[in-house]
């Protein structure tokens, strides 16, 4: 099994990732950590708890991390739009929460990949604070990374919070271009692939339909944020950005990635911005997805039986 941390926001499409990971057999969750983003830390790390228990894997550790990006303020009202002020749109979980772990993100980060006898892949769908964090306090826990799958930024396509960029990257420019500069290797999923993969009314009421516990709740997800698209931008149907990450991790050919170096810029209008440097070295960007592959394989595994 590939050892996982999944670094989230949740988040209506943090919230599908972290069911896909609940459900893949070849990954071995290790731990969740949270950074505030879509919604305040108290509601990312509430969501990510509640939405790991209703998918079965309450045993797996959650971990709270950064409130706000390292040199900004959380810019909340972009997150809410899209997520709602909870960060799930006001969805209802039977049970309330448990408490996270005592231990803070970053220093689970930074001691359990330097303490890794095995190499850890990160998964990182939110603001890249936590991790950026950790780098910094533990240069050397580097070592351990096999690879970060990232959710974020946009290449060649406008972003979504500026013309410049998207919003993980729009939250915290300083954390991102920390990461993308660390030399450690990363799968980067920009709007440039995320966008292209749509599911549309019909694909999210055949998962509310389902008779699968786990599909209904992804379906209800989408069809709360497939709406807040439609207010937005006219037309229902809706992105699950940071899905595409485990996807990748289940079915590998999913995604065409460009081995191109990314910069992200960090001052004024620009800030959040990606630009693609040399080719080679250690960044792959996706640039091709195909998208009818990647809306069967998220329903096929939560529609399949528990
Ligand atoms: C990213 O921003 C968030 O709103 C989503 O959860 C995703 O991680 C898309 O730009
Ligand atoms: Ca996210």
């Amino acid at each position: 099994k590939r050892n996982i941390i999944i670094d989230c926001d949740p988040g209506h499409d943090d919230a599908v990732a972290l069911v896909l990971a609940a459900r893949a057999a070849g990954l071995a969750l290790m731990g969740v950590t949270v950074v505030a983003g879509n919604s305040g830390l108290a509601n990312t790390v509430r969501n990510a708890l509640n939405i790991l228990a209703f998918a079965g894997a309450k045993d797996v550790p959650v971990y709270a991390g950064c409130g706000k990006p390292l040199e900004r303020e959380l810019l909340n009202q972009s997150g809410e739009r899209i997520h709602g002020k909870d960060g799930l749109g006001d969805y209802r979980f039977d049970a309330e929460a448990e408490r996270p772990q005592e231990k803070n993100a970053v220093d689970y980060l930074a001691e359990t990949l330097n303490a890794a006898k095995e190499k850890v892949t990160l998964v990182c769908l939110g603001p890249l604070t936590n991790i950026a964090a950790a780098f910094r306090q533990c240069p050397e826990c580097r070592r351990n990374v096999e690879c970060l799958v990232i959710m974020g930024g946009a290449v060649y396509v406008p972003g979504n919070v500026t013309p410049a960029a998207e919003f993980n990257f729009y939250v915290d420019p300083e954390a991102a271009e920390i990461v993308m500069s660390s030399g450690c290797k990363i799968y980067l999923h920009p709007l440039d692939v995320t966008m292209r993969a749509l599911f549309g009314k019909e694909e999210i009421e055949a998962l509310r339909c389902s008779t699968s516990r786990l599909a209904q709740f992804v379906g209800s997800l989408l069809a709360l944020y497939a709406g807040t698209y439609e207010r937005e931008l006219g037309f229902y149907a809706c992105p699950v950005h940071d899905a595409l990450c485990i996807g990748v991790l289940v079915e590998p050919t999913l995604v065409e990635y460009e081995n191109t170096a990314i910069g992200v810029l960090t001052a004024g209008e620009m800030a959040g911005k990606c630009v693609p440097g040399a080719a080679g070295g250690n960044t792959w960007f996706g640039t091709k997805i195909d998208s009818g592959r990647f809306v069967k394989l998220v329903t096929d595994m939560v529609s399949a039986e528990e």
